[in-house]
């Protein structure tokens, strides 16, 4: 399969990513509403994956299980070969704090903390304090967020300033998998060129990315593009 000759690393495919029969519904009173169905998705090492698909189809809810921010009901998410769901709640939050960068597609920047301390926050007690703030202001900077707001609250920012400074804080702790729900919807075009140049950066330095877009030039950028419909992926073009 085209997909398999893609991402070779001398002759052998490396995994960096694998769900196997992902199934998750939500209940709602006496309802209950199956969004993901027995999904299968395997992801090599440095690849870009694009995934899109109608609003409610369950995009984010896809990103937040392979994050093991919510549990499914079936299944398994393995990422560089350690079984997500294994994982007890502080080992799982080390884990995502280390090795995977998540977007929100609401952004979830805290709200009492300045711009420079969100984007440090990840990696606060680990990290030197200087060194890291010399970082996250680097990362500010190449986003495009001016040196007078770093200090600022995030209520008094634009959406798309709130945007490119949760996409500075994706990237602090260098991942190697980053999840991105709707990286470019809150910003123009320049704005969006701008981010798919970083996110193709990136895609450079190995590291491997899942893109949520409704932007088909986005998802041209990327290795392979699926689309999610009635809780099955199905691969694109
Ligand atoms: N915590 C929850 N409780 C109940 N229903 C939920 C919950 N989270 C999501 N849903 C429902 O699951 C469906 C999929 O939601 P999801 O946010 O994953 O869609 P999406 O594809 O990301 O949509 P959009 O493109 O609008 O962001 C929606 O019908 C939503 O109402
Ligand atoms: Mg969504």
């Amino acid at each position: 399969m085209m997909y398999r000759n893609r991402f070779t690393d001398e002759g052998r495919e490396r995994i960096m990513l694998q769900a196997k029969n992902l199934s998750k519904s939500f209940h709602d009173g006496k309802y209950a509403k199956t969004i993901l169905k027995d999904i299968h998705l395997h992801i090599p090492k440095g690849s870009w994956v694009t995934i899109m698909g109608p609003s409610g189809a369950g995009k984010t809810t896809l990103l937040n299980c392979l994050a093991g921010i919510i549990r499914p009901e079936t299944g398994t998410v393995t990422i560089n070969d350690v079984e997500l769901l294994n994982l007890n709640e502080k080992q799982l939050c080390d884990f995502r704090r280390k090795h995977i960068g998540f977007i929100f597609q609401d952004f979830k920047l805290l709200p009492h903390y300045s711009v420079i301390d969100n984007v440090m926050l990840p990696l606060i007690y680990d990290e030197d304090n200087k060194k890291l703030k010399a970082r996250a202001e680097r990362l500010l900077s190449e986003v495009g967020i001016d040196e007078h707001l770093f200090r600022r609250l995030p209520a008094g920012l634009s959406g798309g300033e709130k945007q490119r400074v949760a996409i500075a804080r994706s990237l602090i702790a260098g991942p190697d998998l980053l999840l991105c729900d709707e990286p470019t919807g809150n910003l123009d075009i320049e704005s969006r060129n701008q981010m798919t140049d970083l996110l193709r950066k990136v895609k450079q330095r190995g590291q491997t990315i899942i893109v949520v877009t409704h932007d088909q030039e986005v998802a041209n950028l990327g290795d392979v593009t699926y689309q999610l419909r009635e809780g099955t992926l199905m691969e694109v073009g």
